[in-house]
């Protein structure tokens, strides 16, 4: 699949995620938009004003630049629905439809889905109502995990170390505060399972996978998976955890029947489904969550370190099909996140970044930018919570972390906050 004439490409969204699918589209030498994009992204694309929300403002602007391909980026439009609304309207889109989105945007219903069709995944329940979910949590022999089955833009789900802790999870989506409103409504409870995450990134047109390397990313915001739960702080691939064996058991337990299920429920996938996964002592997968697109800060090594075109197969899913089933190849590669003074809870804003363009110098290093803006002078400001991912690849994965600590310590700006153990798990 090569693909010979270079294509006018728009992005949807705003983060490291769009940054690096815009780089890498660039890099395969085709002409691209993102929407609305940020000032680092600017960088590597035109940006445009609209914003992932406005979906008849996404069809005119598609219409306008006659995209030949749009990505989606963030989940919420999807769920909502935005490539119904695209495809309708005649342009190609590289996403699913709302009905396939909805592995993503009801946890509750992505259980029941997996439940039907037999995919291992915890033991769980779904309640409703505050006395239902707090007499249920009785019924788990250890404290189940709780979930917020809407969007809740990773905030939703704890992870708790007591009975106590599950109830006040379940008392804050049920109870009158409400904390996450209506996607706290269903809550879903499920066993804690125990292993290693992986994050597996699949290709479709809705019969054929075609995956990228297995990737881990570091959720809490201190080193030794300490603090609260963030948007990631990094994360490499390829993860050791996932063997041949592993992966071939995860393909033929999970990928292939939930791409069976969906299109026997007639809603085929196509776009990426990012499965996260446990893989236990024994190499046995399960399900942790389905996601509708891909993820960051994973997609940043696996777009950084990717050698194969990766623009062909979003084009033949997105449209004619693809030719089948396949494994993009790529290098190791590791991405580690700058963040601001603050985060995830009160970010900081509006700090001088200095040390930007020498770090991108280094070779086998590239800069994401999540949350940056010029200053007045024409200088880096921080914008957000997590400002920069510096990203490297390498002939081995010991070899690209060291790179990207070494950006790193290029980089400055007050109140930088920044894990200092990115990829550990797989060089132990
Ligand atoms: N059943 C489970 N057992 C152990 N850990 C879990 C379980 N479910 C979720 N987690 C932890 O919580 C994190 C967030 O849960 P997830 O279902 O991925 O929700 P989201 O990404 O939407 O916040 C996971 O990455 C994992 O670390
Ligand atoms: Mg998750």
């Amino acid at each position: 699949m090569k693909s010979n004439r270079p294509l006018r490409i728009l992005i949807v969204g705003r983060g490291g995620r769009e940054h690096a699918l815009a780089w890498r589209c660039r890099h395969e030498g085709h002409e691209v938009h993102v929407t609305p994009g940020n000032d680092g992204i600017a960088l590597d694309a035109s940006c445009h004003g609209v914003s992932e929300r406005d979906h008849d403002g996404l069809v005119q602007l598609a219409r306008r630049i006659s995209a030949d391909l749009v990505i989606v980026g963030p989940e919420q439009p999807l769920v909502e629905g935005v490539v119904d609304r695209l495809v309708h309207a005649g342009v190609r889109v590289f996403g699913p439809t709302a009905a396939a989105a909805e592995l993503e945007g009801s946890k509750a219903a992505a259980k029941a889905f997996m439940a039907r069709h037999g995919i291992p995944t915890a033991r769980y329940q779904t309640v409703a109502h505050l006395a239902d979910g707090l007499a249920a949590i009785r019924s788990f022999d250890a404290p189940p995990v709780v979930k917020a089955s809407g969007l809740a833009g990773g905030k939703g789900v704890t992870v708790p170390e007591s009975f106590e802790e599950a109830e006040q999870a379940v008392r804050a989506c049920l109870g009158d505060g409400r904390r996450f409103g209506a996607a706290g409504s269903t809550v879903v409870l499920e066993q804690r399972l125990h292993g290693q995450e992986v994050s597996l990134f699949v290709l479709t047109d809705g019969t054929n996978a075609v995956t990228l390397l297995p990737a881990q990313d570091h959720k809490r915001v201190g080193d030794g998976d300490t603090g609260p739960n963030t948007g990631g702080m990094g994360a490499y691939c390829p993860a050791p955890v996932c063997s041949e064996a592993v992966y071939q058991r995860v393909m033929e337990s999970v990928v292939e029947p939930t791409l069976a299920g969906l299109r026997g429920e007639g809603r085929p996938f196509v776009g990426v489904l990012f499965v996260g996964l446990m893989i236990d002592r024994a190499g046995a997968p399960s399900v942790i969550e389905y996601n509708c697109r891909f993820g960051d800060p994973e997609v940043q090594p696996l777009m950084y370190g990717l050698s194969d075109p990766i623009v062909p197969v979003m084009m033949a899913a997105s449209a004619d099909g693809l030719p089948g089933p396949s494994r993009l190849a790529g290098r190791p590669a590791a991405t580690v996140v700058l963040a601001s003074e603050g985060y995830p809870l009160e970010s900081k804003t509006g700090r001088r970044i200095t040390g930007v363009e020498a770090c991108a110098a280094l070779p086998d290093v590239q800069v994401f930018h999540a949350g940056t803006k010029r200053g007045p002078d024409g200088g880096w400001l921080t914008s957000g919570g997590r400002v920069l991912g510096v990203c490297a690849r390498g002939a081995s994965l010991p070899l690209a972390i060291r790179k990207a600590y070494e950006g790193c310590s290029r980089v400055e700006f007050a109140g930088r906050q920044m894990r200092s153990d990115i990829g550990v798990r797989a060089l132990t």
